[in-house]
């Protein structure tokens, strides 16, 4: 066996992430292929045979068996370099000892998938739990990019618990448009809005279509994959340094290599996701997701990740760690730059390097190290030139000196969210997170397309936007369509902004003064189902409150009048996702997937050891 690699500080931030971090193998594990290959008997007869048609012999079955859980699609284009990515780790894992063998599972590209990427993650997460249970593997590297493909292969990895870690694709080059950075998709969005107000013409538009998306990666703003890839890393479950490398750029691969690598030792030593993604490791987390300014899908899919482990991360949790975290990077939707400029000055460990005074560094990570001992080879930022300081402190603020004392993130609860609600306060407008408008209600998506740009919907800038009946059930699947458009004759009069709340989702590229997964959602009747154009409704983001000034008597007896929406599905999984979705409070997963693994410390099936 090769010896570990050593242990060294890396001076160059843009070295290659995480290769120099790994821990010496220690205790061996039972290996679990040998439940399929290593006995006397006719199924694993069978199963050697049948493996020695690919080619592969007895030596290879001896080895470790690692497989690679690739969501490569050519109709998902964030995960579209996921096979030089798979083909990397498979050197790594070569290189260490093990059997690499690659499987598909589900792949959900969010601008293709119908009708709503959300519907489908819980599917790619049984999807990868099955298959990793299923089949005869000791470790799992598992490769996501796009948004739900992330959350959904570690959801499936945490209940299966098996030895894992994660590779995502890494986010796309900056787009360029004379001159000017241009990202998918907050300028998608921004330049679309224009357009709707006339300021800017189609040829325009022609040409930013072809210059927003140069390569291959996920969206490359702080939207909700590279926040999910962020939070892979900071729950330790990615070697170091991982989740910001460009998708095309040459170190992701040598990256990748050094997972397949890693894998293999994990696997020997039996390290398992429980094991890394604890309760400590979730709230470590939560504090990145707030010092990035992250995505609002972000909380949704940790809760449903930490769900899958028996740990319940209430929403108030949430709120009181961005109470005491102070938001740093200074990345778009919410800030200036983007995650190109990130990797270049030191990506997530360098942002975890100014946290480190928050952050439970006993927590074991994927390299077999705790994060404290990862983050000690991090150099500080004030070891660096001046050049390199000034630059880095562009993109990420000292924890002195932050953007903002508190988090991107914060929870409100009132009586129109007794089960709380999410806004992203970093990306709203200031002027709006205490605010007092009347209510223009939509009843639903048809509702909004329907009337948000007629010239005669009665509407004035200070009114508060509201859409319903879409939550998890109402949509259903949740769909990110919370950052409703400003009506057309508002933009046309320079209105940019307004109070927007609904239980639907948004995408983690969006921005405005946006209120999001209202629960209970009102297509079950939440309090959300009683508001009506007319009504007053209170935000104060700062006190943390969502209020429809109506009395609670008013409120319970307008919701004894409430018809659900017909359901959307009658069979299929659409039925299932319907009849076991849980509250976007709980993490949309269903309730029959929630808990602790049962049996994935069955030491009966892990059979023999590999110390040799
Ligand atoms: Fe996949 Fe944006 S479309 S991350």
């Amino acid at each position: 066996m090769a010896p570990p690699d050593k242990a060294r500080p890396s001076s160059n931030p843009e070295s290659v992430p995480g290769a120099a971090l790994v821990a010496a193998p220690g205790l061996a594990a039972r290996r679990r292929g040998e439940t399929w290959f290593g006995n006397n008997d006719v199924a694993s007869f069978i199963h050697r045979a049948f493996t020695k048609a690919m080619g592969y012999d007895d030596e290879d079955l001896r080895r470790p068996i690692i497989g690679i859980c690739n969501t490569w699609s050519e109709l998902n284009h964030c995960n579209h370099g996921l096979k030089d990515v798979a083909a990397a780790v498979k050197r790594g894992v070569l290189q260490e000892g093990g059997l690499p063998l690659e499987f598909p599972t589900i792949s959900i590209g969010e601008v293709f998938v119908s009708p709503t990427s959300m519907l489908f993650r819980n599917l790619a997460a049984m999807d990868t739990e099955e298959m990793i249970r299923a089949q005869p593997l000791d470790g799992v590297v598992l490769l996501a990019a796009c948004d739900k493909t992330t959350p959904a292969q570690l959801m499936g990895a945490a209940s299966a618990d098996v030895p894992a870690m994660m590779v995502t694709g890494g986010p796309m080059l900056n787009g360029r448009y004379e001159g000017q950075d241009l990202g998918a998709c907050t300028d998608c969005r921004r330049y679309w809005t224009e357009y709707r107000a006339g300021t800017v013409d189609e040829a325009t538009m022609c040409a930013l279509e072809d210059n927003l998306c140069r390569s291959a990666g996920h969206c490359m703003v702080m939207g909700t994959a590279s926040t999910m890839a962020a939070c892979a890393e900071a729950l330790g479950m990615m070697l170091p340094g991982g989740a910001a490398i460009p998708a095309p750029d040459s170190r992701r691969l040598r990256f990748a290599e050094a997972t397949g690598r890693q894998i293999v030792r994990l696997a020997r030593q039996g390290i398992r996701p429980s094991q890394i993604m604890t309760h400590a490791a979730f709230e470590n987390a939560i504090r990145l997701l707030h010092a990035v300014g992250g995505s609002t899908n972000a909380v949704v899919h940790l809760v449903a990740v930490a769900g899958r482990l028996g740990i319940r991360l209430p929403l108030e949790r949430f709120d009181e760690l961005s109470r005491t975290t102070p938001w740093l990077a200074n990345l778009r939707p919410s800030g200036r730059y983007q995650m190109e400029q990130l990797f270049e000055v030191g990506g997530i460990p360098a942002v975890m390097k100014e946290l480190e005074p928050l952050l439970d560094l006993d927590c074991l990570t994927a390299t077999g190290l705790t994060l404290g001992q990862n983050l000690s080879q991090i150099e500080p930022a004030g070891t660096r030139s001046p050049a390199s300081i000034k630059r880095m402190r562009e993109v990420i603020a000292a924890r002195e000196a932050p953007l903002s004392e508190e988090g991107g993130l914060a929870i409100l609860r009132g009586n129109l969210c007794p089960d709380g609600a999410v806004i992203k306060h970093v990306a709203a407008s200031p002027h709006l997170l205490k605010h007092r408008g009347r209510a223009v209600v939509f009843r639903s998506l048809a509702d909004l397309s329907a009337g948000i740009d007629d010239p005669a919907l009665d509407v004035t800038p200070d009114d508060v936007l509201v859409l319903q009946n879409t939550g998890p059930v109402g949509a259903p699947g949740m769909p990110e369509v919370g950052n409703l458009p400003i009506p057309k004759k508002l933009l046309e009069r320079g209105v940019r902004d307004m109070v927007r709340i609904s239980d639907a989702r948004m995408s983690g590229t969006s921005y405005g003064t946006i209120v999001l997964h209202v629960a209970p959602e009102s297509a079950i009747g939440g309090p959300l189902a009683a508001v009506r154009t007319g009504d007053l409704i209170e935000l104060d983001v700062p006190a943390r409150r969502l209020d429809v000034l109506v009395s609670d008597e008013e409120i319970r007896r307008r919701l004894t009048e409430f018809t659900p929406p017909r359901p959307a599905y009658r069979r299929g999984y659409g039925r299932l996702f319907l009849d076991h979705v849980l509250q976007a409070s709980e993490g949309c997963d269903f309730d029959f997937l929630v808990g602790a693994p049962e049996d994935a410390h069955d030491a009966a099936r892990f059979g023999r050891d590999l110390r040799t």
